[in-house]
């Protein structure tokens, strides 16, 4: 066991796949209830399935997080079906808009999109779960940053730039709520092979970038980090996950404001 969680209830966003899937069942293995929450494109209704078979309850919530009245019915919509909501994982995030190439600087759209998704969408989520947990005096946030906020990969100044917000977020509110006995706290992945990496080394190949064309993606991923990562191994949706779930649960109710590296030792701070 990572963390008891029995008997929660946790809404999660971008939850469909990669490392919101990851912390969904590490979460639903220790106990909690989970509403998975994202794009309805996505296949969050498959992460229901695999909560479910784990014995514990799902929900399915369609989710644009740059949509504000979206965020507000989506937490509505959790305290309805479950009578509560104990925890809040602000997990959904982009690279860059649609077309953005690792190759080249973020053009004004990478900007204003990613801000909107990664910023914006994770304010907003927040704003609309607050005052339900300040009524319970009782809750855990936990915002998904980026090793990218201390350590940017070349072109991505838009990325590392919102990801550091989340950070800056993440503090303004735990000093905020922190009389209401809510705890917000941030996790930073380092390097996870999702469809997030997948697509910037997609990115890569389309732009002709000779370390890429013809090679195997996963191959030219684990070589990269090779050469930043000391303990010299990819992290994975289950490490987030864990480390969430330890946020999550009471074990963590004396940690409020951090922002924690799981990275493999990229950063060490
Ligand atoms: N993969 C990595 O190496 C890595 C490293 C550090 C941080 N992160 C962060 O982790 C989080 C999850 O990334 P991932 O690797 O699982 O990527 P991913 O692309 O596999 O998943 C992102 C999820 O967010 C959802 N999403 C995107 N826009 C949304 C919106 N407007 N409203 C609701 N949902 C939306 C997507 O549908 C998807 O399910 C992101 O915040 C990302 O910035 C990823």
């Amino acid at each position: 066991m990572i963390a008891d969680l029995t008997g929660s209830t946790a809404l999660i966003t971008g939850a469909g796949q990669g490392i919101g899937r990851g912390i969904a069942l590490v979460m639903a293995g220790q106990g909690a209830d989970i509403a998975l929450a994202d794009l309805p494109s996505g296949t969050a209704a498959d992460v229901a399935k695999e909560v479910e078979a784990l014995g514990r309850k799902a929900i399915v919530v369609d989710l644009d997080v740059t949509i504000k009245q979206q965020c507000v019915d989506a937490i509505a919509r959790v305290i309805d079906e479950w009578g509560k909501m104990d925890i809040l994982v602000n997990n959904a995030g982009v690279a860059g808009a649609p077309g953005s190439l690792p190759t080249r600087p973020g053009r004004d759209i990478d900007w204003e999109f990613t801000w909107q998704v990664n910023v914006k969408g994770v304010a907003d989520m927040t704003e609309a779960a607050l005052p339900h947990l300040k009524e319970r005096r009782s809750g855990k946030i936990i915002n998904t940053a980026s090793v990218a906020a201390r350590a940017p990969l070349f072109n991505t100044a838009y990325y590392a730039t919102t990801k550091m917000a989340v950070i800056a977020y993440t503090q303004a509110v735990a000093k905020e709520m922190a009389p209401y006995n809510v705890n917000v706290n941030a996790v930073c992945p380092g390097r996870l092979y999702t469809a997030f990496h997948r697509d910037w080394l997609i990115g890569r190949e389309q732009a002709g970038d000779e370390a890429v064309v013809g090679r195997d993606h996963h191959e030219v991923f684990d070589e990269a980090l090779k050469e930043v990562i000391p303990l010299g191994r990819e992290q994975l949706p289950e490490d987030i996950g864990a480390m969430v779930a330890f946020l999550a649960s009471e074990s963590a109710r004396n940690i409020t404001g951090q922002s924690i590296q799981v990275d493999g030792g990229q950063v060490m701070a």
